[in-house]
């Protein structure tokens, strides 16, 4: 789709699961999602990549290598299909280079363009370095669930719901 530098971005296929499974295996990874082990990992694999149909995910590249992924989870009813969750998961090797930043960017325009999407929106759990990244580019906190996870200690996280209109 488009190139940045080095960075190459392109439509997700099916070939991203094998990254994202290796990306799943970084310790602390699962703190910033709702999967606990194995059999919900994968659950979260095959779901990313079920996106790769209808070429609502991209990845990014640096020479043939995938180095991230951003997905667009499209709504299926029409009555909220103006408005979408995404997600985003860089190789802890290639973080805090742009990779994210820029990924981002070529979602929002897949949205625009290609789904009509109006209103992009992200769930993020409590004390994310992420939260950063989504002021950065305009998404506004709209929610706050204060009891979306309970640890195996009994102790909840909150969950923050932000969004922004795509114009
Ligand atoms: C969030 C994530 C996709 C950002 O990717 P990235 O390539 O590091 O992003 P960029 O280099 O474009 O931007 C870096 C920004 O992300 C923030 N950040 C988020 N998570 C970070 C992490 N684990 N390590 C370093 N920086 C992180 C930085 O604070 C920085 O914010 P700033 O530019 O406003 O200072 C990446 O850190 C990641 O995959 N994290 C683990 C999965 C995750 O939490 N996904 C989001 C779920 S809502």
């Amino acid at each position: 789709m488009s190139k940045k530098g080095e960075i190459q971005i392109k439509y997700s296929d099916e070939t991203i699961e094998g990254p994202l499974r290796e990306w799943f295996k970084e310790p602390g990874i699962l703190r910033w999602f709702p999967a606990q082990e194995g059999k919900e990992i994968e659950d979260t694999i095959k779901m990313l990549c079920g996106f790769t149909r209808w070429k609502s995910a991209l990845t990014a590249f640096v020479d043939d290598k995938p180095i991230g992924v951003g997905v667009l989870f499209l709504h299926a009813y029409k009555k909220i299909a103006h408005q979408c969750l995404f997600c985003l998961l860089v190789d802890p090797d290639y973080r805090n280079q742009g990779v994210g930043s820029h990924l981002l960017l070529n979602l929002m325009e897949l949205a625009k363009k290609n789904f009509n999407i109006e209103v992009l929106y992200l769930e993020v759990f409590e004390g994310n370095p992420a939260i950063s990244l989504y002021r950065r580019f305009g998404f506004k906190e709209v929610g706050y669930h204060p009891y979306w996870i309970k640890e195996a200690d009994g102790k909840f996280r909150s969950k923050i719901v932000m969004e922004k209109v795509l114009n």
